[in-house]
């Protein structure tokens, strides 16, 4: 009778949330989750780029490079299906993907279980918190708890469309014409809150096909090359750009969408090139940058700081 109990998803008690986001904020920044214990979600995702990385790829565990781009992380929850392809539905199953990958974590939630069980430090938080043994429902609850909280919506322009009319430049209201114009054609695929349709489109950066996009999920002709359109939130912080990291930086960006210097690919999906002359470009790169969210940044970068000095207080005890 004892043994029809499923053993992974009884819990004793369900904590708050605010204590199931301490335990994912903890989880997020201990290399625990690494096989070797020398990489962290943090490794990739750091603070002080949104929680991107400021290069191409990222180095993974093993000495390993990332395919992608590590994309910042913020206003998660309107972001599924997750990944540039799109195959993963929800937060919880979204950290195994990290994990698991050799080029990433190259982990096994399995292992990262049986290593906390042998941790006084985390056996004693879950039992104070879930009252339970590690688990791995708990674990990627914990941390999809905490990846909800980051929340990034006080950019200059965010104030500005709040009624602040001081928010924004006149260089930057020009450029929100350019970017909402016909013309740019930018939010046929960049518009709602986080300006993406959280579709799949080839704007042609994918030449090589080296990474065949949504294709790898689907298998199907037409999806050869499309990636998920990224959020245009916090650019100053995200680069370089596109799901390769391929494009250091906006002007860059706009130079492929003006094809400036290289061919139309196949399937290509903006088969004119978009022209805009030097004073739009530059207002609408001015726009683009105050999509982003210094108070953001500033906020977690000090906390990450917090939780560093908090936990080298406590091993020195
Ligand atoms: C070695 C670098 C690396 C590590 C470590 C890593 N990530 Fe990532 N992460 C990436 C890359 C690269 C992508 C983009 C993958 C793609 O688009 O297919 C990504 C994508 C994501 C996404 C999807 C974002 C979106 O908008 O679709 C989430 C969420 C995420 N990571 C959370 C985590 C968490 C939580 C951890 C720790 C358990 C973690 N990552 C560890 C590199 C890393
Ligand atoms: C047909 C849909 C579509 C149109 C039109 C479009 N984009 Fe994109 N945009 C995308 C997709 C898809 C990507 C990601 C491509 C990739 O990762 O390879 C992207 C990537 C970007 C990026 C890189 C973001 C990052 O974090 O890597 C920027 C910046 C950008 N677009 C700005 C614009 C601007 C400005 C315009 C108008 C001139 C525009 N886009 C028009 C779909 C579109």
């Amino acid at each position: 009778m004892a043994l029809s109990f499923s053993f992974s998803c009884r819990f004793s008690r369900e904590p708050s949330l605010n204590q199931k986001i301490l335990l994912g904020e903890q989880l997020f920044y201990s290399p625990i989750l690494g096989d070797d214990e020398d990489i962290s979600c943090a490794s990739c995702h750091k603070a002080e780029w949104a929680f991107g990385d400021n290069v191409p790829t990222s180095q993974g565990a093993k000495g390993y490079s990332t395919i992608r781009n590590s994309p910042g992380l913020f206003n998660l929850t309107r972001r599924a299906p997750y990944l540039s392809e799109g195959g993963v539905n929800t937060l919880e199953e979204v950290i195994i993907a990290p994990l698991h990958d050799t080029l990433e974590m190259a982990s096994n939630i399995g292992r990262v279980v049986r290593r906390m069980w042998q941790d006084t430090t985390w056996l004693r938080r879950w039992f104070e918190n879930w009252d339970s043994l590690p688990s791995p429902a708990t674990i990627t609850r914990s941390l999809a708890s905490y990846l909800r909280t980051l929340k990034s919506e006080s950019s200059r322009a965010d104030r500005y469309y709040r009624g602040n009319n001081q928010a924004l430049n006149v260089a930057e209201i020009r450029g929100a014409l350019v970017f909402a114009s016909e013309k740019s054609g930018c939010t046929k695929c960049h518009f709602g809150p986080d300006l993406t349709d959280n579709l799949f489109h080839n704007v042609g950066v994918n030449v090589s096909g080296k990474d065949q996009g949504r294709y790898r999920l689907t298998f199907k002709n037409e999806d050869k090359g499309k990636f998920k359109t990224p959020t245009l939130r916090n650019l100053r912080f995200t680069a370089p750009y596109m799901h390769d990291g391929s494009l250091t930086t906006l002007e860059s960006v706009l130079d492929h969408y003006m094809h400036e210097g290289h061919p139309f690919s196949e399937n290509d999906e903006i088969q004119k090139p978009i022209y805009l002359t030097k004073s739009q470009k530059s207002d609408l790169i001015s726009f683009l940058m105050a999509m982003s969210d210094s108070d953001f940044v500033e906020h977690y970068v000090r906390r990450e700081k917090e939780l560093l000095t908090w936990s080298s207080i406590k091993n020195r005890n």
